[in-house]
Order: structure tokens, then C-alpha cells, then sequence
């Protein structure tokens, strides 16, 4: 039995208790959150829990094998550091730091204690990544060529980090598990409206071998969208992540070039054939997430998701922001 102390109780720590309740293999000892509403709440919830204000009851706690950061953005380094010199495993949420030295610190300090540590990117446990990257592996879709992601919907607006580093790690941490190379570069373009951190934007990352991924995140869109189209040589696939059924929908077309011997001898051929939904695992990537982290931790064995993969993201992030600043500059990785 894994006992697991939860640090933040606001939108997304009711997840992760509730999950880790549910598991065999763990139980949540104690939830420390400054906010005393949702301290009540929790109370209310779990009526026979130590709920307190003070993080460090819970980091410091004997009976603690583990604490997972569910708090805003920039104070992660700070509560995982401290989880970490207490001899805690740490489940951090994304994106894992503000910056990539705290994250290459993290990695450190937890390789000399032995500790994992496992950085919350949440979509890779999901049955339509898993799909994905079978699609891929087993060479259907056929040499990548673009990545293209909607996810926009109305707020919520977070108060320390702008809507890149709020809404794109889950793109570019699953790119960064689909593609398997790291971009070479990347541009970002936004606008800030409302509270001084950019509500709009638009990321562009260059892969090696000619990939290119388009992101499209926004605090300011009447609906919800979270549709991402990729494209391969062989398949395409439009992925709807809001569809209950038939998230993912593989499309045989494509375009056959017979003739390359000058751009006005092309023959150019679209191929337009049949249309699938494959069948996708079900079931909360949460729950697969923190069962996976929880056996981590029981066998010995690093995360695949571990703080190196929580830094891969934290590094296109940043890049994504120095380019901001600078209006679209492209920023070499
Ligand atoms: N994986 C996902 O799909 C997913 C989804 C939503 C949010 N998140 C991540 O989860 C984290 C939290 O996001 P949220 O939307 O729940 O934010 P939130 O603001 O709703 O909740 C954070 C809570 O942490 C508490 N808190 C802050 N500092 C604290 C401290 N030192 N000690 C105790 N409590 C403290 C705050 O009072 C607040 O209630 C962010 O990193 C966010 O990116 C991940």
C-alpha cells in the first residue's frame, strides 16, 4: 500500500484523491489546501481525513510514501524540492516547472535519493493516444506528416501562467510521445486581452524529416473544441476527443504524385477511400495514470513519464514563450 499525502484541493486535486482512494494498491493519509472553502469541501467528502493549510504537515509526515503537487504552476518546484528532501516519491502535476533549471534540479535531487518522480501529463494514458501511437508504430497512417491541434473553449483563465502553458503541454506531451524526436524549432504568436497573460495562441514546431505541428489554444472561444487532425503519407485521422463514440476516424485518402520530373510534369492523383473508427480502450486515464505510478514505485522502475519527459515539455514551453516576446521570432531548440 502506497500512502499518498495530495497537496491542493481546487478544480483538478478532487481528481486525483478520488482516484487514488479507489486504488488497490494506495490511499490518500492526508490533503493540505490553503483555501478554506475547499478545505470544507474535502472535509465534507472524506470526513475521516487529515485536511490541513500547512503543506509541510503532509511533506513532513512519516507515514507519507508519497505526495502529489496539485497546485498552481510556479509553486511546483518549491513543493516537490521539499517532498523530495523529505524522502517522498512526488506526482507533480503539468506542466512539471516555470523553468527548465528547476526541472533539471528536481530530476537530480530525486536520482540521488532514488525517488520517481512522474509528472502529470494525463492525455498519454488515454485509449485514443494509445490508439495513436499503435497507428503509428504499426505503420498505417505511414510517414508522419503534420500534427494539427484545436483545443479552445471559454476559460478558465489561470492567474500564474499564460494559455500555452495551461493548455499546450497536453499536446506536446503527446506529440513528444507520438513523435519521439524533439522539435528543432518553434514559433508562437498571441495576445493577452484580459489579465496580462496571453488568452490566444498559436504554436508551429518543426520536427526533423519535414514534421510540422500546428496548436491552436484559447481562453476566449465560444465553444469547446478538442479535434486534432494528423496527417500521414498513407492515413489520415481526425481525432474529436469530445465525440463519446468514435473519437478517432481514420480516413484512407491522400495524394499519389506519379511523376517527378519537373513541377509543371506532375501527375498529381487524390486517393479518397474508405473511412473507420477503430474501437479504443476505455476507461479514467487518471486512474490508469496513478495505477501506473503506484506499480512504479512498488517494482522499482522509472516512469515513463518521469521529470526527463517533464522537462522535454517545460524546454518547448519556455522556447514558446522567449518566441512570444518577440512577436513570432523562431526560436531554435
Ligand atoms: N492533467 C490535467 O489534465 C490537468 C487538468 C487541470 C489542471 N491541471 C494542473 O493541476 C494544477 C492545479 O490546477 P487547478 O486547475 O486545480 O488549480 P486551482 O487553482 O483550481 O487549484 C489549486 C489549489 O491549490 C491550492 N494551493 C496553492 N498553493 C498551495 C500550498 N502551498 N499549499 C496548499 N494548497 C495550495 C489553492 O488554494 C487551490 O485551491 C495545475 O498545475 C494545472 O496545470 C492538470
Amino acid at each position: 500500500m502506497v500512502n499518498f499525502g495530495v497537496i491542493g484541493y481546487g478544480y483538478w486535486g478532487p481528481n486525483i484523491v478520488r482516484n487514488l482512494m479507489s486504488l488497490d494498491g494506495s490511499q490518500v493519509l492526508a490533503i493540505a489546501e490553503k483555501n478554506v472553502t475547499a478545505r470544507k469541501r474535502a472535509q465534507r467528502t472524506y470526513p475521516g481525513m487529515k485536511v490541513t493549510a500547512d503543506a509541510s504537515e503532509v511533506i513532513s509526515s512519516a507515514e507519507i510514501d508519497a505526495v502529489a503537487v496539485v497546485t498552481p504552476v510556479w509553486t511546483h518546484y518549491e513543493l516537490a524540492k521539499a517532498a523530495l528532501e523529505h524522502g517522498k516519491h512526488v506526482f507533480v502535476e503539468k506542466p512539471f516547472t516555470s523553468n527548465t533549471e528547476q526541472a533539471e534540479e528536481l530530476i537530480d535531487l530525486a536520482g540521488r535519493k532514488n525517488l520517481k518522480v512522474m509528472v502529470d501529463h494525463t492525455f498519454l494514458f488515454t485509449g485514443a493516444v494509445k490508439k495513436i501511437q499503435q497507428l503509428l508504430q504499426e505503420g498505417t497512417l505511414g510517414k508522419l506528416y503534420y500534427y494539427d491541434s484545436t483545443r479552445v473553449n471559454l476559460g478558465l483563465f489561470q492567474h500564474d501562467v499564460n494559455v500555452i502553458w495551461d493548455l499546450a503541454p497536453h499536446d506536446l506531451s503527446i506529440m513528444d510521445y507520438l513523435i519521439k524526436e524533439s522539435p528543432e524549432a518553434i514559433v508562437a504568436t498571441g495576445q493577452t486581452h484580459l489579465n496580462g497573460y496571453e488568452d490566444v495562441a498559436f504554436l508551429t514546431l518543426y520536427f526533423p524529416d519535414k514534421i510540422i505541428a500546428h496548436i491552436n489554444v484559447n481562453w476566449l472561444s465560444p465553444v469547446k473544441i478538442r479535434t486534432t487532425l494528423i496527417g500521414g503519407e498513407k492515413k489520415m485521422l481526425v481525432w474529436n476527443d469530445l465525440e463519446a463514440d468514435e473519437k478517432i476516424k481514420i480516413y484512407d485518402k491522400g495524394v499519389n504524385i506519379a511523376n517527378r520530373q519537373g513541377l509543371y510534369d506532375l501527375l498529381v492523383s487524390y486517393r479518397s477511400g474508405d473511412m473507420w473508427a477503430p474501437q479504443i480502450e476505455q476507461g479514467e486515464a487518471l486512474r490508469l495514470e496513478l495505477a501506473y505510478f503506484v506499480e512504479c514505485i512498488a517494482n522499482d522502475e522509472r516512469p515513463f513519464n518521469d521529470g526527463v519527459a517533464g522537462l522535454r515539455i517545460v524546454k518547448m514551453l519556455q522556447a514558446a514563450n522567449e518566441s512570444l516576446s518577440r512577436r513570432g521570432a523562431l526560436v531554435y531548440l
